[in-house]
């Protein structure tokens, strides 16, 4: 399949350094909340990469559940892939591509176990079948069918009849950011793009990167 007679024209805005924010956090707040106010599917739908042992890259979506100024919080099964490579090698890269505002986000970072009282919280708050799941499934290890995964369900949902306690290897991770990049498309490829870049001292390097 060739795709080289797709070719669309950004033209939809424009970032500057006069009128982004001198810190990213409340630059990455306003572009999640134009995302959020423009009825986008899955705003916070963002693609994670971590590096194995073996210096092997992946990457998958997770969902951002919350974000605030000592980083960005997804969830997952300590016991996956991407928290084998995290447990290896703690460093991870955050991907978000609004198609429909033409914008896309790099974040990079460490990333370090959320506390097992936030993880606590978060696993209550969610749906009883999506708790059940959670101890159900051994994500990213191989199975032998579907019924297999329902079997266990129906198993689990007779052991936990309402009380589900939050398994030990599911629970969060938090991304604290050292690098941001905004990426806003333009016309004729000449994209605008802020990098910025945490200083020593705490304060943040922003910097206009070529398209
Ligand atoms: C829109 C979307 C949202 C997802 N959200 C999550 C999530 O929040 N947490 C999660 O563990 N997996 C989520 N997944 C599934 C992951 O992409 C992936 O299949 C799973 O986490 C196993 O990844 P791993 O084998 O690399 O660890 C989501 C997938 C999609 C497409």
């Amino acid at each position: 399949m060739n795709l080289q007679r797709l070719r669309t024209e950004y033209q939809r805005g424009a970032l500057s350094e006069e009128t982004a924010s001198t810190d990213p956090f409340s630059q990455f707040e306003a572009w999640l909340n134009e995302a959020l106010a423009s009825n986008l599917p899955e705003p916070h739908a963002m693609t994670l990469s971590t590096v194995s042992v073996h210096a092997r890259p992946s990457s998958r979506v997770v969902l951002l559940r919350e974000f605030s100024p000592e980083g960005f919080v997804f969830y997952t099964n300590y016991r996956s892939r991407k928290g084998s490579d995290l447990q290896a090698n703690p460093q991870a890269a955050l991907n978000f591509w609004w198609v429909e505002l033409e914008r896309q986000v790099r974040i990079e970072g460490r990333v370090q176990l959320l506390s097992p009282a936030k993880s606590d919280a978060y696993f209550a708050s969610r749906p009883y079948q999506s708790r059940l799941a959670a101890h159900a499934s051994e994500q990213s290890s191989v199975i032998s069918s579907r019924e297999e995964l329902l079997s266990r369900i129906e198993e689990l949902g007779a052991q936990f009849p309402e009380h589900v306690p939050r398994p030990a290897h599911w629970g969060g991770y938090l991304l604290s950011p050292d690098y941001f990049e905004f990426w806003q498309g333009r016309e004729n490829r000449l994209h605008d793009r802020l990098a910025y870049s945490l200083q020593v001292d705490g304060s943040w390097l922003i910097q206009r990167l070529a398209p």
